[in-house]
């Protein structure tokens, strides 16, 4: 949520900064801004809505030469979109301008504090009032890294800043807490973004920060604080691997990256099978067959993909609970004494699961984290740790990494259980992906007619109510249609109220032994004027079937019945005149609770 670009030094700093926030859009898009200076001349230039917007603003150029600068993409957290909203924000005073990610608890209470000192403020985020706080304790003490220590001693919350104090921009200052930030080691300049992704072309050297720390940088310097003493550091190399964001032909991100699924499953394939067998951490797996108990957390999309496991260990007799984990933060439940938690999360930074590992770590539970990038905070903090491997994902709505995380849990337990038969249907699966992907044009005419309704059921029995969870979800998500998921059997004790000729259904089919109930089902929901769209497996087609995939083995079949959903999500949205990959009101990775 929100992205962060900084650099100091000698660059093109319309170009890096404009490109950064490019790169980093995806995470948060109501609006962004640019500070440049150079000591004597600044510009400052902010836009509500997309970096395009604000690129027209930026002058190609510029009148002076510019040191140093930072750049910001909101997601809007406290007060609206507005310009006054808009970072970089700055101090009453115009000393401090800076760019802030995260979200600071105690805000309105240090901004009454500084309104009683006479502070005024332009706009009503919780950054502003950061920038106010450490400009009125530069006005007590004029030491910059003391004022940022005081500073972060007064804040409760979460934050990653770049400041720039007017008064001397030969330095561009840093803090973090809790949201992420990553500085950057480059030829004359140096950089920082709170993420990868804008640095990748520029350096392989970081240093990744840690909570509590802050410093500074000038073009040939880096120095590094925490709790009033400077410390040392290391640099860490990381390769930019996987970090491609273009589209590569392809006219939205959301596509590309359901078409890249077979690619991202080949992937997990070549990581976690080596000669027939799996190659996962033998510790790992003894810790699982030992625990009493497997818990998932996750938020999302993630969750759902943790729903499949459930139904796969429990088959098995094993305990195992997913919770939400905005939920489990405030409601733990832990039914034995020897729990496995298990974390799911695309980003590895969601607020609402970095909530609940005080929790795993105070009880000294054990931890395997599963994430897409490897130095996100949750990977940070693993006990043990599984890459999904999947690339950047830069649609908002979670495609590609679903059925990454889907295929790496069942690699995780036939490990364990042998008895999936994974490494030979994977193949298969495969070949049922790629068929959905050339046949897409075929969901293209459901998609159509389904663009027309406002509400819809997704109904689905056993596995395939994991599905219709995240059908419903990337439905609603991206197309606005009020989409809800049903197990199919439950319908006539209440929900079917709602059918009617404006209320159609979409339904899932792939076990045999469910079908036929499945299909009385919609006899009823038929019999009230409602449509039911069937998106099932071949071998329990029946004609006029909406779309039929090819045979799955049972534990991969929601791999195919999701794919179909985000094709409709697709195709539904570019037949509405939609933001694919922009859905209103999201961000990409949820650092905020
Ligand atoms: C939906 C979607 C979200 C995320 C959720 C968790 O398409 O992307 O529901 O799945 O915000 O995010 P991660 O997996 O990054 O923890």
């Amino acid at each position: 949520m929100c992205g962060i670009v900084g650099a100091i030094g000698s660059l093109d700093f319309r170009s890096y900064l404009l490109n950064g926030l490019h790169k980093l859009e995806y995470r948060g898009y109501d609006s962004c801004g640019v500070y440049i200076s150079n000591g004597k001349n600044h510009g400052l230039y902010k836009s509500i809505g997309t970096v395009d917007s604000l690129e027209s603003k930026v002058p190609l150029n510029l009148s002076f030469n510019p040191h140093v600068g930072i750049a910001h993409t909101r997601w809007a957290t406290h007060g609206g979109v507005t310009l006054s909203n808009c970072h970089p924000v700055y101090s009453s005073d115009h000393r401090i301008m800076l760019v802030h990610n995260g979200v600071i608890e105690n805000f309105e209470s240090i901004r009454n504090f500084l309104i009683e000192k006479g502070i005024s403020f332009s706009g009503n985020t919780d950054s502003e009032v950061i920038a106010n706080l450490l400009s009125f304790i530069l006005s007590i003490d004029n030491s910059m890294t003391k004022a940022i220590e005081r500073m972060m001693q007064e804040l409760n919350g979460s934050y990653a800043l770049a400041i720039i104090d007017t008064y001397d921009t030969n330095k561009l200052y840093f803090a973090k807490n809790l949201s992420p930030l990553l500085i950057g080691k480059g030829e004359g300049a140096n950089y920082l973004a709170s993420d990868q992704i804008p640095m990748a072309d520029i350096t392989h050297e970081f240093i990744d920060l840690k909570d509590g720390q802050y410093g500074y940088m000038s073009k040939d310097d880096i120095h590094l604080f925490q709790n009033g003493e400077e410390i040392s550091f290391e640099f860490v190399s990381r390769s930019s691997e996987n970090l491609d964001v273009s589209l590569n032909g392809y006219e939205h991100y959301m596509l590309k990256e359901i078409e890249e699924t077979p690619s991202c499953i080949e992937r997990l394939i070549k990581n976690y099978i080596f000669r027939k067998k799996y190659t996962f951490d033998k510790k790992l797996l003894r810790v699982i067959e030992r625990s009493t108990e497997i818990i998932f957390l996750a938020c999302g999309t993630s969750y759902h993909a943790s729903l499949v496991a459930v139904d796969i260990l429990r088959a098995r007799g094993k305990i195992a609970n997913a919770y939400i984990a905005s939920e489990f933060a405030y409601h733990p439940v832990i039914m034995t004494d020897n729990p496995l938690f298990i974390i799911i999360s695309q980003s590895g930074e969601t607020a609402d699961i970095i909530k609940c590992l005080p929790f795993i770590t105070d009880n000294a539970y054990h931890l395997l984290t599963i994430t897409n990038n490897r130095y996100s905070s949750l990977a940070r903090k693993a006990e043990y740790y599984l890459n999904l491997y999947s690339g950047v994902e830069v649609s908002v709505a979670s495609t590609k990494v679903y059925q990454s995380e889907l295929v790496l849990l069942l690699m995780l337990f036939d490990a364990i259980y042998m008895d999936l038969n994974l490494i030979e249907s994977l193949n298969k699966e495969l070949l049922v992906l790629k068929d959905i992907i050339n046949r897409k044009e075929e969901i293209k005419p459901i998609a159509k007619e389904l663009a027309n309704y406002e509400h819809c059921f997704i109904l689905g029995r056993g596995l395939d109510y994991d599905s219709a969870l995240e059908a419903a979800l990337k439905i609603k998500e991206v197309t606005y249609i009020h989409a809800s998921a049903v197990q199919a059997g439950e319908l006539k004790h209440g929900p079917i109220a709602l059918v009617s000729q404006d209320f159609p259904s979409l339904a899932f089919i792939s076990e045999e032994k469910t079908a036929h109930q499945m299909r009385n089902g919609f006899q009823e929901v038929k019999a009230r004027g409602g449509k039911v769209f069937v998106i099932s497996s071949k071998s329990l087609a029946e004609e006029n079937d909406s779309f039929v995939v090819l045979d799955s083995t049972i534990y991969l079949a929601p791999m195919a019945k999701v794919m179909v959903a985000q094709y409709l999500t697709y195709f539904i949205t570019l037949e509405k005149g939609f933001n694919v990959d922009k859905p209103r009101n999201l961000a990409k990775s949820v650092t905020v609770e």
